[in-house]
């Protein structure tokens, strides 16, 4: 295994047993690769098999077929003992947070080290250090039912990382919180992320959550990837009927059929959707046809992010002028190399 990847799954099967003769495959021949350092995404429907597919990280459920490697050493035939200390470099958290309702912060946080040979002092410290970490210094005494959900969250992470773990495996994290709670805890997982070099193995059911976080994606459709790659190439370029669902969630670049309504086309007149599919140099590209064709661009939704610093989204406009500058715009749009040009016609975008 390369030294830049911490998790290998080869030709990963996994199958439960549902009655005595049927076998119910959850898994079906994955392979993938979660580099150190980086934010990983898995993305699927509910019952896709995202749960099943970490816990074989962690050897919570081991494979009916293929392998898996930690760094080195394949899951499935470590000793208990060497599983044991495999483990302990996984961090985990889950969606419903799994604190103990009677103990106290400070006691949930210290959970994973009670009886290691550090002793209560230490512990003390370290449990003093994650919580700051965490942005909850002020809470080790108090109990977990006087925290909100964000707040439970963050204990749960200080919680995963007091054993200094190489990964953290998050299972639909911020499935329970609101938006708002969701982006704070993004925006604390990602800067872990930075300041402690951790890998990240973000599942979810949640596209916005993969375009705020994650570097790499694995998209799966019941039990097998469909698509895998860098998130800026798979948000332009999606390939997958599923990858493109998800992708549509987080974008506003659609049109509705009340909005079109609205629009009563002139025989001149092109709806046009431009949309990046590269990250070259974004160019003003409203202004340069208005001047270059004297024509009329008028935009009727836009949608245009940074994604990793890169564009991504588009625009629909309405071009409007003389037949021979709406054809001529149009060529030269398509001859544009970072964006595709479609146009409105018999009742979609060609
Ligand atoms: N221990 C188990 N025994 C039998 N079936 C299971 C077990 N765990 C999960 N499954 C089934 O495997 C499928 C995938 O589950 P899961 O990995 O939890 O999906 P996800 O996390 O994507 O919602 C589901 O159909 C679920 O019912
Ligand atoms: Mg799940």
């Amino acid at each position: 295994m390369a030294s830049s990847e911490l998790v290998k799954f080869q030709h990963v099967s996994k199958s439960f047993k549902t009655s005595k003769k049927k076998e119910h495959e959850v898994l079906k021949d994955v392979n993938l690769v979660i580099r150190k350092g980086k934010i990983f995404g898995i993305i699927g429907y509910s019952g896709a098999g995202k749960s099943t597919l970490i816990r074989c990280i962690n050897g919570i459920e081991d494979t009916t077929q293929g392998k898996v490697f930690f760094e080195d050493k394949e899951i499935n035939q470590l000793s208990k003992k060497s599983l044991r200390q495999v483990r302990g470099q996984i961090g985990m958290i889950f969606q419903q947070f799994n604190l103990m309702p009677a103990r106290t912060i400070a006691e949930n946080v210290a959970l994973p080290i009670r009886y290691s040979k550090l002793g209560k002092q230490k512990i003390k410290e370290k449990v003093k250090k994650m919580l700051e970490l965490v942005g909850l210094p002020e809470k080790a005494n108090a109990y977990p039912s006087s925290l909100s959900g964000g707040q439970k969250q963050r204990v749960a992470i200080a919680r995963a990382l007091i054993n200094d773990p190489k990964i953290l495996l998050c299972d639909e994290a911020t499935s329970a919180l609101d938006p708002q709670t969701t982006q704070s805890i993004l925006e604390l997982l990602k800067k872990l992320n930075k300041s402690l070099g951790i890998t990240l193995v973000i599942v979810t059911h949640e596209m916005q959550v993969v375009e705020d976080i994650c570097d790499e994606i694995a998209v799966l459709n019941k039990g097998k990837i469909v698509e895998q790659g860098d998130v800026y190439s798979i948000f332009v370029n999606p390939q997958a009927e599923l990858t493109k669902r998800f992708i549509n969630t987080t974008s506003k670049l659609n049109i509705s059929d009340s909005l079109l309504n609205t629009i009563n086309l002139t025989e001149e007149q092109r709806l046009v959707k431009i949309t990046y599919i590269s990250d070259e140099a974004v160019v003003p590209l409203i202004s340069i046809i208005s001047l270059k064709f004297k024509i009329k661009a008028n935009i009727i939704v836009g949608d245009i992010k940074i994604l990793r610093g890169k564009p991504l989204g588009g625009l629909i406009i309405v071009l409007d002028g003389e037949s021979a500058q709406v054809t001529d715009t149009l060529k030269y749009l398509k001859e544009q190399k970072n964006i595709q040009v479609e146009v409105y016609q018999n009742g979609r975008f060609l």
